[in-house]
């Protein structure tokens, strides 16, 4: 088969590795891809949010199948004109992707098929949303309804926080622009949150194993909130017993609710989820693999990536297995430039990726860039270095073992991955 993958982070290179494994793919094109892709597949630069143009490419190179990293082409609509097409793409149309896009739909949907997440109310007029706040007073959740890189969520412990976070999205600041000109306004749920992947077409889907994330820049979760920080799979706090609560009160009705909507979903339906007291609640919906979450999952999977990628497109699960619960472990951990998420500097020469290899880890590429043969630093997030074990102990070893060994200036990275999950693993 002809592959196409679209996009260019580490997300998108662990795709590329994992359908470059499989005895079925002939051909491999990365649209635009990285340096790390481009070991392994021919990279072509191509503008994600030009559902046109990734069209032509998938005509001209004659692609079997395309598969979507990020969610920036699916909410501009690529899945819409590859099926207008006849073209195989997996991923959600424009409209399913709106589980991801908007915030104000998402919610609406939980409510209306009964999935269990915080109380909320969505707002555009800043004096209804400062009413609401005099009655639900902190701790509260203010998001801006729309995409906003992950940085949109305002967790306000204090009532000035929380009247100040309306008073930007829908103040005269506007600081998420459009995507913060409909503010939904939650309940703070406590808990401890993983994240649930599903490879869905329709009703039926497969499951990848769980993960958790490190949402903060900083060790001990400080900081501000980045893309993640580094993750590990499977995440001992998603026990067998949660997973069956987790599909039958939140995958199951999703899906079945988005056929009833006359929008089935096919695509990766990943649930950010925290565990309440109370069970399992849904903290947000992505439409899209987690970066870096997908380069530890992918890895874990211990079937045919392409295969699987393939059936969902096509409707077709009868061959594959279900693979919530892996029998390795796996971590990464994100070679960050000092300053991200705010202001970093680039063009930082890379050394030592041979050599942080040879313990059998994989150092997969986010933010670089090659100038003639020399690796440069790209981006906020450089690498994610990847490492595998039986158990998670093993897998974090492998991973730090060969972080260090990887060298540019301006490099940080946080040293408590996985802390909590060795934590609950050895109790
Ligand atoms: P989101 O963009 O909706 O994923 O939110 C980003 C982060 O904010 C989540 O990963 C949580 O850590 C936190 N968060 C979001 N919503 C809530 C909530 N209702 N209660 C507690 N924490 C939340
Ligand atoms: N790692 C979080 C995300 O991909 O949204």
């Amino acid at each position: 088969m002809n592959i196409l993958v679209l996009g260019s982070g580490g997300r998108e290179h662990s795709i590329a590795l994992a359908v470059h494994k499989s005895p079925q793919c002939s051909k491999l094109l990365c649209a635009p891809g990285n340096p790390g892709m481009a070991t392994i597949a021919k990279c072509i630069p191509i503008s994600l949010t030009d559902p046109q143009a990734m069209a032509n490419l998938a005509e001209q190179e004659q692609i079997d199948l395309t598969i979507v990293g990020p969610e920036i082409p699916l909410v501009a609509g690529v899945v819409d004109e590859f099926q207008k097409r006849g073209l195989l793409i997996f991923g959600p149309t424009a409209k399913a992707a709106a589980l991801e896009g908007s915030k104000a739909f998402s919610k609406a949907i939980m409510k209306r098929y009964g999935v269990p997440t915080a109380a909320f109310e969505s707002f555009t007029d800043l004096d209804a949303a400062k009413a609401y706040l005099k009655e639900h007073p902190a701790p509260i959740v203010v998001k801006a309804s729309g995409l906003a890189a992950g940085k949109g969520a305002i967790v306000c412990l204090s009532d000035e926080e929380a009247h100040q976070a309306v008073e930007d999205m829908l103040g005269e600041a506007a600081v998420f622009g459009e995507s913060g000109k409909t503010v939904v306004i939650e309940e703070f749920m406590e808990g401890e949150e993983a994240s649930i992947f599903a490879i869905c077409h329709g009703k039926d889907y497969i499951l990848l194993a769980s993960a958790q994330d490190h949402k903060r820049a900083f060790d001990n979760d400080q900081g501000p909130n980045t893309g993640g920080m580094g993750a590990y799979a499977p995440a001992p706090i998603v026990t067998d017993s949660l997973l069956e609560k987790v599909k039958k009160t939140i995958i199951e009705p999703t899906l079945n609710g988005m056929i009833q909507e006359n929008i089935p979903y096919t695509g990766v339906l990943y649930v950010g989820i925290m565990v309440t007291k109370t069970g399992p609640r849904v903290v947000e919906y992505n439409c899209r693999l987690g970066d870096p979450e997908s380069q530890i999952v992918l890895p874990l999977y211990e079937g045919d990536v392409l295969e699987l990628f393939d059936a969902a497109a096509k409707g077709d699960f009868s061959k594959i297995k279900d693979q919530a619960l892996p029998s390795k472990s796996a971590a990464i951990v994100v070679l960050a430039s000092k300053g991200y998420p705010g202001e970093y500097e680039t063009h930082k020469k890379v050394t030592g990726i041979d050599e942080a290899e040879k313990n059998g880890a994989q150092v997969l590429h986010a933010g670089t860039q090659l100038d003639g043969d020399t690796l440069l630093t790209a981006g906020g997030r450089v690498f994610g270095v990847v490492g595998i074990g039986d158990d998670l102990a093993k897998a974090l070893d492998q991973a730090y073992d060969a972080a260090e060994k990887v060298q540019f200036e301006t490099k940080f990275y946080r040293r408590d991955i996985g802390k909590k999950g060795l934590q609950k693993c050895s109790n």
